[in-house]
């Protein structure tokens, strides 16, 4: 049985009996569900007792012309999907109960990190990210959590979050979960018109081509590797696509300078196809 609870009391107050006993899992999303985020309640459940979901469009990590208004809000579908899951609990809080005060004076910055790759067209998203995931950690404190790959970058942020802030969490990065044609799930790509949706797999076609190039050829310097990328934003480009950034740096996102090693390197893409702008990447 799937417990719905707006009220952070509430939820408190549900989970605290367990929390002696059992061990808790928190799969946060901003709702909408597809597959990809089954796949993280599925791993959620094998790593732990009981699975609390969030379900909430978080107005701080949106920017000024976003489409926050026009976010997707299917609650009574997600609830559904879950209750399937056997999710035990689904925290859908309202805006005020999540920001008494809105914009929220308090802040969790994450750095040099927020501000590269989708922080440069989106310099306030890691932000609200910060406030709203430190503040789910608080509200559920979970043994630990679960977030999709897709979103590679925030996933790196929130290992920093967890780590300075001494959270004891343990984090679990979900595999993108990809349509037949490789276009990664997500809610946005609903944005996407009919023949939109005919040109968007060719995204991770181009980052999978780039990925075994990074792998044949030898590359001694950042000039080569550029010239590489340079070379991959246009044909992304030519598809239809307006790149965002198109980088490859080391897994943990800092820059390559070691051109000796064995390439744990990450290739990260956003691009604009319509309305949609698509999020993808490869790991090397
Ligand atoms: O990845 C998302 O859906 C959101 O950024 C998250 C982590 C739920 C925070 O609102």
């Amino acid at each position: 049985m799937t417990a719905t609870f707006t009220s952070i009391l509430d939820l408190r107050s549900a989970l605290e009996p367990h929390r002696a006993q059992k061990t808790i899992a928190l799969v946060p999303t901003m709702g909408n569900l597809h597959q990809g985020h089954i796949s993280l309640v599925k791993l959620a459940k094998q790593q732990a007792d009981i699975v609390v979901v969030s379900i909430f469009v978080n107005p701080t990590q949106f920017g000024v012309g976003e489409d926050l208004d026009s976010y997707p809000r299917t609650l009574d579908a997600d609830s559904k999907l879950l209750a399937v899951e056997g999710v035990d609990y689904i925290f859908a809080p309202t805006v005020e109960e999540m920001y008494p005060v809105m914009p929220p004076p308090t802040q969790v910055l994450a750095g040099e990190i927020s501000q590269k790759f989708c922080g440069q067209s989106r310099p306030t998203h890691f932000d609200g990210v910060g406030i709203v995931v430190t503040k789910l950690f608080n509200i559920v404190q979970p043994d630990v959590a679960v977030f999709g790959k897709k979103d590679y970058q925030q996933l790196v942020i929130i290992k920093q979050i967890v780590r300075d802030l001494s959270y004891d969490i343990k984090l679990i990065g979900g595999p993108i979960i990809r349509a037949e044609d490789g276009l990664a799930l997500s809610s946005r790509n609903q944005y996407l018109s009919e023949n939109e949706r005919t040109i968007a797999p060719l995204l991770n076609k181009h980052i999978r081509q780039l990925a075994a190039s990074l792998r044949d050829e030898k590359i001694n310097s950042q000039t080569q590797l550029q010239a590489l990328i340079d070379n991959m934003k246009e044909a992304i480009n030519q598809s239809g696509f307006r790149v965002d950034y198109l980088e490859v740096v080391n897994q943990d996102l800092t820059q390559i300078n070691d051109f000796t090693d064995d390439k744990a390197w990450v290739i990260l893409v956003a691009a604009w196809l319509g309305k949609a702008r698509l999020l993808d990447n490869q790991e090397v």
